[in-house]
């Protein structure tokens, strides 16, 4: 279980959190990250990232969807926002992203919550003003 309730005041101090954090994130573990548009998701996993020791590129996978990194671990990064169609996600092979191998970090976890397992991680970010962000786990 990771726990922590933090406010951040620039994407710096977003990536630098989730840095510090980074070594909480766990192979075989999955991960939703649930937050408004903007609210600093994407920023996160690029602290992540960063903290697993991936040197390179981290976009997001809004067109993509599903992007892979070979990080200290394998980290997997799936966007659900442009792809609201269940069955869609399980063509694309969801489940088979979810061993133990890998760290799997989802944005828009709500829109596939039917078919996630339930030990999911739940990480929830606010948007609290122009550059302030709550981020915490649930
Ligand atoms: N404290 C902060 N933490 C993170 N991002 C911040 C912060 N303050 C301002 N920002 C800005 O907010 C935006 C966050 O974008 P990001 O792509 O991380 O959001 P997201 O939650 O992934 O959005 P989406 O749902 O569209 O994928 C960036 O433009 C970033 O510069
Ligand atoms: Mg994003």
């Amino acid at each position: 279980m990771i726990q922590f309730d933090k406010n951040t005041d620039s994407s710096d101090q977003t990536i630098l959190l989730a840095k510090s954090l980074s070594s909480k994130f766990k192979p075989g573990g999955i991960y939703g990250f649930i937050g408004d548009l903007a609210s600093g998701k994407t920023t996160f996993i690029k602290g992540l990232l960063s903290g697993l020791d991936f040197i390179g590129m981290v976009n997001s996978p809004t067109f993509t969807l599903i992007n892979e990194y070979d990080a200290k671990h394998k980290v997997i990064h799936i966007d659900c926002y442009r792809e609201k169609n269940i069955s869609r996600w399980i063509q694309l092979g969801l489940y088979d992203y979810f061993n133990p191998n890998n760290i799997v970090l989802i944005e828009w976890p709500e829109i596939i919550e039917s078919i996630l397992p339930k030990n999911v991680q739940y990480i929830k970010f606010e948007n609290i003003d122009t550059d302030k962000r709550r981020i915490r786990s649930l």
